[in-house]
């Protein structure tokens, strides 16, 4: 068994399994790509990338998105004319926090860059299927609805998208899905899922649903997600050649931390890791100044003294990672925190104005969505139509 941690319904998947990426509670990126066996996304790539797509991206520059598979062909599909699309998604479990939506917020930033189409599945069928979250079908529907909006919200192009919930999409994916699926044994989901004799079927071939709509169209898929979805593209990359079809490319971004600190996972369990989409501005201001974790020294004479931490500041490396993406700026911020000059609570204040307004911006763009949700998930869409030329037609 390849013991790569995977976790499903917030359980590790399987007894005895390592997680790789944790090591004294951190994640070890390095170690990951290792073992997952992606490739570092080194500097000259994420040039040409930038080159490409004629403007930098924070997320680039600054290694949030540090690993990807086969991004290089990627570019050079788009240098020879090809093209490729993008796809990600979402499991509707209950309200996105701040983590959930950063791939949509990338993935948004290429569409737009590079003019291509992007698919977002939304797998109420595997939220539902995940027995330890008790969700019934009802719920995981319902959400999925609620978290299309944040979604719309983050301003796809209406052209170019194209949003699908399993449960309503599953007949025009059924037959890649059981193409897909005689190609993969259970041996392999076993190895790479963690799954044993008591996982219901309905898990076992979900990886088939989750890998469809890679091959959505005859051009090379390229999937932005955190580095937890890698698994699902591993498999798809062993049989998507003997159907036809590309294998997928991704890019993997590193996980923003649980408010908390850098142990485990932003959890739905417990409210107090993460900050929601919907948090109203109140919540917003207390989870920060009661949780998030702290860089900083025990007293203020002590961090003016000896100055604070930001590598394990959560405040920090919340605004490094999504909320401040002026280099300058970030820069200013760490030296101060660093020296002392700026204590914990005035860090604390930066992320709670940056989060707050962020969080303003998005619900209002959030209530807009209502109008424009069928745009996006049915007819006259374009993306649907390629879909249906290219692979439903074969
Ligand atoms: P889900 O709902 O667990 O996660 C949605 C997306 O958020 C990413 N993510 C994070 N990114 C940064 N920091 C975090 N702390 C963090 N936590 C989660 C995930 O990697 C993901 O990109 N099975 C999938 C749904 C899915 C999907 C896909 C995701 C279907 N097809 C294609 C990505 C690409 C799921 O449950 O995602």
């Amino acid at each position: 068994m390849i013991s790569w941690g995977i976790y499903f319904g917030g359980e590790r998947a399987a007894e005895g399994s390592v997680t790789p990426w944790e090591v004294e509670g951190r994640v070890d990126y390095d170690r990951l790509i290792e073992e997952f066996g992606t490739q570092k996304f080194d500097r000259s790539l994420i040039e040409r990338l930038e080159r490409l797509a004629g403007e930098s991206h924070y997320m680039l520059r600054r290694g949030i998105f540090f690993s990807h598979r086969d991004l290089d062909k990627v570019l050079e599909d788009y240098e020879k004319g090809g093209g490729f699309f993008l796809y990600t998604g979402r499991g509707p479990s209950g309200p996105m926090h701040i983590g959930h939506i950063i791939p949509f917020y990338f993935t948004k930033w290429l569409q737009e860059r590079f003019k291509v189409n992007v698919y977002i599945q939304l797998t109420d069928d595997e939220k539902f299927l995940e027995k330890k979250r008790r969700l019934s079908l009802m719920e995981t529907k319902k959400w999925s609805y609620e978290n299309a909006l944040d979604i719309i919200a983050v301003g796809f192009d209406p052209d170019r998208t194209f949003i699908f919930q399993d449960t309503e999409y599953m007949g025009h994916m059924y037959e890649a899905a059981i193409k897909v699926a005689k190609k993969v044994n259970f041996s392999t989901v076993r190895a790479v899922f963690g799954f044993n004799t008591s996982t219901n079927i309905g898990m076992i071939f979900f990886p088939a649903v989750q890998i469809v709509p890679t091959l959505f169209e005859r051009r090379r898929c390229l999937i932005p997600a955190a580095i937890d979805q890698d698994p699902y593209w591993r498999v798809q990359r062993d049989i998507a050649e003997g159907l036809g079809f590309y294998k997928a490319a991704a890019i993997h971004s590193k996980f923003i931390p649980p408010l908390t600190g850098f142990q485990g996972k932003m959890s739905s369990s417990r409210p107090e890791t993460a900050i929601y989409l919907n948090d109203p501005p109140k919540t917003i201001k207390e989870k920060i100044y009661k949780y998030a974790f702290s860089g900083g020294q025990p007293t203020v004479e002590l961090h003016r003294k000896l100055g604070g931490n930001p590598d394990i500041d959560v405040s920090f490396q919340w605004l490094y990672m999504f909320f401040e993406p002026d280099d300058a700026r970030i820069e200013e911020i760490r030296e101060a925190y660093r020296s002392g000059s700026l204590l914990t609570g005035e860090l604390k204040d930066m992320l709670i104005e940056k989060v707050e307004k962020f969080l303003e911006e998005h619900q209002s763009r959030r209530d807009e969505a209502k109008e424009l949700i069928n745009t996006f998930k049915y007819d006259g869409n374009l993306a649907r139509r390629m879909w249906r030329e290219t692979v439903a037609s074969d």
